[in-house]
Formats: structure tokens, sequence, C-alpha cells
């Protein structure tokens, strides 16, 4: 494990009603307390009230799962960082593999939004990933780069506090395949090598980089044993307060 303080987030998805986000907050709460690692739960927006109140007085924290650019006005569908920040909420998911694919987020969509999270005091957690055939034909290191540049444009050194990386392969999200120990540890230290090429090494050291893609109880320990991993985006695993409590209190 690295020196910098692990998160570890659950990325609930299309999932769960409000009675739904309550009970299962209420379970993780006992079974979180006391973790070595930042706990966020990164609920649907209907269940946002309920999962703060539910979180009151614990160790985990609310986060969305898409934060918009604009501070408001006419963006039909979309929720601004004032209107997560009056329920509570402290993290956003940005640019996700399944909003980039299915909802046309781009890089530079990506970039946008980061930068309103951060001007906004919200912690970004910026997703990047190859798909297997980028990864497959080489082109893995080209996308990642491209990836990274473009979410990370005119963003200051002194933002970077504000940002986690969540390093998600889209061939292993949602698939129960997860990318072994080393490919996770290389991918992820490629990627804090991208940082420190537009920030330079010290700053690349402290940012966050999490993996994500079929992270589970299984698999928690030896991925969190690795020098470029500070942490994980569970999105499966986080939908059962036992099996993401195992995911928090990795060894
Ligand atoms: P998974 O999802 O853990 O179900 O693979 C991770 C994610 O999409 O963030």
């Amino acid at each position: 494990m690295s020196k910098r303080t692990p998160i570890i987030a659950g990325n609930w998805k299309m999932n769960n009603t409000v009675a739904g986000a309550e009970a299962l907050v209420k379970e993780l709460a006992p079974l979180v307390k006391g973790a070595k690692a930042e706990v966020v739960v990164c609920v649907p927006y209907t269940a946002i009230a309920t999962a703060v109140k539910a979180a009151k007085g614990t160790n985990i924290a609310v986060g969305a799962q898409n934060v918009a650019w604009a501070d408001s006005g006419a963006f039909t569908g979309e929720i601004s960082a004032d209107m997560l920040l009056d329920l509570g909420v402290k993290y956003a998911i940005i640019g996700h593999s399944e909003r980039r694919t299915m909802f046309g987020e781009t890089d530079e969509s990506v970039n946008k939004r980061t930068k309103q999270a951060i001007k906004k005091g919200l912690i970004a957690i910026v997703c990047i990933g190859e798909t297997l055939q980028e990864r497959e034909s080489g082109a893995m290191e080209k996308v990642l780069k491209n990836q990274i540049n473009g979410a990370f444009a005119d963003i200051p050194a002194s933002d970077l506090k504000s940002v986690v990386v969540a390093y998600e392969p889209v061939w292993a999200i949602g698939t129960g395949v997860t990318a072994t120990k080393e490919q996770a540890q290389d991918t992820c230290f490629f990627v804090r090598n991208c940082l420190a090429n537009l920030y330079g090494q010290a700053e690349a050291q402290k940012i966050r980089i999490q993996y994500g893609g079929s992270m589970n109880g299984n698999n928690v320990d030896e991925l969190m044993a690795q020098p470029d991993i500070d942490g994980g985006l569970i999105g499966g695993a986080s939908l059962k307060a036992p099996d993401f409590a195992r995911v928090v209190n990795f060894n």
C-alpha cells in the first residue's frame, strides 16, 4: 500500500430506490466504521438526500455519478454542482466508461465537468480506461495518454488535490474478469507517469489512482498491495453491504 490515503468508492450505477439506499447505507455504516480507507458511495441522484441523511455521523461520504459543466440554466437532464453540494455531496464520478460509450461523453466534456467540479469544491473521480481491442492492438498507452491529457487540459497543479483518477479497463467492468495485479499495477504506474509528464513527478506522486473493474473481496488485497494502486471504484460488489465492507476493510 502506498503512503497516499486509500479511497474506496462504491458506484451503485442505476440501482437502488430510496428505501433500498437507506437500508444499504445503514447496514454498511457499522461494518466500515474505523476503516483506514476513505469510504464513498456514489448513488443515483434520487437517493442522494436519503443516503446523506443515513450516512450522517458515520465515516461514509456520498458522491454523485456525474455533474454538469455549467452553473445552471437550459441543460435538460443535467444536475449542477450547486444542487449536489446543497444535498451534502462531496464527490462526483466523471467520465465513467458507460457514460463515454452510451451517452456521448468525450474527453472534452470530461474536462469541462472536472473543471466545474473542482471550481465548486467537489472531489472529481475522473475515469479513464482502454477497451480490450485497444489493449490487444497495442493502442492502450496512446488511448490512456489522450484521455489523461484531455481530462486534465488547463487544470493547474494547485487543483490536483480535488482530483482522484480511476483507472478502469473497460473489459474488466461488470465482466467478472479483473485485471491481474501485474496488469493493474503496470497500468496505474503508466497513468501516474502520464500525470508526471503534465505536472512533474512530485505532484504525480500525490494523486490517488483507483483501480476499477470487477474488484471484490477476492482480489482487493492483492490489488491494494500494489504501490501505484491507491483505492478502488467498485460496481457490483458495492451493492451488498458485507461485500462492499470486505473491500473497504482490505488487508
Ligand atoms: P464493476 O464496476 O466493479 O461491477 O466491474 C466498476 C465500475 O464500473 O466502476
